[in-house]
């Protein structure tokens, strides 16, 4: 089976029912992976309370997740807890069963978060973090009790409005929280995984949709409407004011024709002035006088 197809049949796992049995498997196989992978990046002599990082010890198919490691001696982890890859824990967790030095396993999936986690009607923001506390050497993981308050979980990424803080326990149950109110922080109660999600935009929001929709024909209908009225009103305006001056011109024609009936004649449909031409005459015939 290729790399692809198990790539899309994890996914779909992944969409198809959350956190089922498989899924719950693969990711504790996961994690296993992971305290093996991180094992065998330790130097022969590994110093404690250091940092190491397991990333290049991965195979290539774990390309952009990143992985390191700190050992930690149990007593020193009790009295002062630890503070390494963005997770500050609190002294007083008391992790059992007791083995005098514990290995802390960091990772961040990148961007094979979501390969990984999910959660329904949510998107994650931000890849997915976690650690798991071994006995030192050996693959059992321990219990953690917390009796000194949470573990406080930074996010490599900006403040993001709106988001949650979701938490994948190894139980397979996940939760979700608001983020802390003074940091870009998620406060845990457990090991585990731990990311940032979103609500999803509903994928089919047709009633809200066509809704707008209609709105916005009605206001267009309704735009239009009120152009053509404007332009009615305006035509009819126009119109009355055309047959209101013709109507005065007419009346003003017909008091014209009343009071100066001698002064015009018709010349076939027009009126013509004809009493002023016969007016200036007589002074002519005076200067002609020899
Ligand atoms: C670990 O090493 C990888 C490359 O091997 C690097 O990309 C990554 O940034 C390193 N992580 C830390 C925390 O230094
Ligand atoms: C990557 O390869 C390892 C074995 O080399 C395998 O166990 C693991 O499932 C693979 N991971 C993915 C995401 O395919
Ligand atoms: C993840 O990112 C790395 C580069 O950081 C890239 O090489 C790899 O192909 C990416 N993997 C997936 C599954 O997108
Ligand atoms: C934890 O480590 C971070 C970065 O390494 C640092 O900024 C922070 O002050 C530390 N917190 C405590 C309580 O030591
Ligand atoms: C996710 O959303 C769909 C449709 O909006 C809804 O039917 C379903 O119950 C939701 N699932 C969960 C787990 O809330
Ligand atoms: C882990 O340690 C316990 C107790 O010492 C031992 O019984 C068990 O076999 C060890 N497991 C491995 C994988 O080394
Ligand atoms: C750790 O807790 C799990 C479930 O919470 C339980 O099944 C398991 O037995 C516990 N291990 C120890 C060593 O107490
Ligand atoms: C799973 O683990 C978390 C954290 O330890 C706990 O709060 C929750 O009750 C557990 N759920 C189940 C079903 O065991
Ligand atoms: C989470 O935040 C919302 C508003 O951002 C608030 O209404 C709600 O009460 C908060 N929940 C808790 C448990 O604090």
């Amino acid at each position: 089976m290729g790399f692809e197809t198990r790539l899309i049949i994890i996914s779909f796992v992944m969409l198809s029912c959350l956190l089922n049995p498989s899924t719950q498997q693969q990711q504790q196989q996961l994690d296993d992976m992971f305290e093996e992978y991180a094992l065998n990046s330790l130097p022969t002599r590994p110093q404690t309370g250091v940092l190491y990082n397991a990333s290049s010890s991965l195979p290539s198919n774990f390309t952009g997740v990143q992985l390191s490691m700190v050992r930690l001696r149990w007593d020193s982890f009790w009295r002062k807890g630890a503070n390494y890859s963005g997770f500050l824990m609190p002294p007083r967790i008391f992790a059992y069963p007791f083995f005098t030095r514990l290995d802390i396993v960091y990772s961040n999936l990148g961007n094979q978060s979501s390969f990984y986690y999910n959660v329904p009607n949510h998107t994650l923001v931000a890849p997915v973090v976690g650690f798991n506390i071994y006995a030192s050497g050996n693959l059992t993981k321990l219990n953690l009790t917390l009796f000194g308050g949470p573990i406080l979980v930074e996010f490599p990424v900006p403040q993001h409005e709106k988001a949650k803080c979701v938490m994948f326990y190894s139980n397979g149950t996940y939760e979700m929280s608001n983020m802390t109110t003074q940091e870009n922080m998620c406060s845990v109660r457990d090991q585990g995984h731990f990311s940032m999600v979103v609500p999803q935009v509903p994928s089919i929001p047709i009633p809200e949709k066509k809704d707008r929709g209609k709105l916005w024909k009605w206001w267009v209908f309704g735009f239009a409407v009120g152009v053509l009225g404007l332009l009615l009103v305006g035509f009819i305006v126009f119109v009355l004011i055309r047959i209101f001056r013709m109507t005065s011109i007419a009346k003003m024609e017909k008091e014209a024709e009343k009071n100066e009936v001698l002064g015009t004649t018709n010349v076939g449909q027009s009126k013509m002035p004809l009493a002023t031409v016969v007016r200036t005459q007589p002074t002519i015939e005076n200067d002609y006088v020899p």
